[in-house]
C-alpha cells in the first residue's frame, strides 16, 4: 500500500515557508511564483505556527475592503491550528484526513521533523496513476502479453 513517504520520495521534501510578519502580498507572489497554493508559517524558533492558504486569503481578506495587502501580515489570516501527517501514513488515510478536517495541504513529519507538504492534487495523481498501473496489469493479464 502507497504512503505519503512515496509522494514525497517522488515529488521531494523541500517545503515553501514564510515568517509570520511577512505581508500577505509578498507570500501571494511567492505562491505566484512557485505555483503553489499554500505556504508554511514558520517563527523564530523553527516551530510551525500556521500555513497560509489561497483559501485563508480568498475566505478572510474578502469583503474587507480596507484591508491593504502589503500592510497585513500572514499571522494575522493564516490558519494556526496547523494538522499535519505523517510519512508512514496510507494515502487513503491521507484523503481520509484532508476530506475530515477540509483541507489541501498537509506538512508530513517523521518523528517530529518537518519532511515535506503534501497537497490534494498530490494525492490524486497517485491515485490514478495506482489505476492505470493495475488497469495495464489487468489488460496484460486478460490478453496474456506478458
Ligand atoms: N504536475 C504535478 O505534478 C502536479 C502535482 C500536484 C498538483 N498538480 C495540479 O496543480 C493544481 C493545484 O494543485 P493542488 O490543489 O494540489 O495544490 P497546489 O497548487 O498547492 O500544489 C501544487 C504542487 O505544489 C506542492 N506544494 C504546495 N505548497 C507547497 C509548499 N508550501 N512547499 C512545497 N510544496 C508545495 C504540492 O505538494 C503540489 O505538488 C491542480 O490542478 C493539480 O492537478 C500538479
Amino acid at each position: 500500500m502507497k504512503t505519503i513517504q512515496d509522494i514525497i520520495n517522488h515529488k521531494g521534501g523541500s517545503v515553501w515557508d514564510v515568517r509570520p510578519e511577512v505581508s500577505v502580498y509578498e507570500a501571494l507572489l511567492l505562491m505566484k511564483e512557485q505555483g503553489i497554493g499554500a505556504l508554511l508559517v514558520i517563527n523564530d524558533d523553527k516551530e510551525v505556527a500556521g500555513i497560509f492558504s489561497e483559501r485563508d486569503y480568498a475566505r478572510r481578506m474578502m469583503g474587507d475592503t480596507g484591508a491593504d495587502t502589503r500592510k497585513t501580515p500572514v499571522s494575522e489570516l493564516m490558519t494556526k491550528n496547523v494538522q499535519g501527517i505523517m510519512a508512514h501514513r496510507t494515502i487513503e488515510e491521507c484523503m481520509a484526513l484532508m476530506t475530515d478536517k477540509r483541507v489541501r495541504h498537509l506538512p508530513v513529519f517523521e518523528e517530529d521533523e518537518l519532511v515535506g507538504m503534501v497537497s490534494i492534487g498530490d494525492v490524486v495523481k497517485a491515485v490514478i496513476h495506482d489505476q492505470a498501473f493495475l488497469i495495464d496489469q489487468l489488460e496484460h493479464y486478460i490478453t496474456g502479453s506478458f
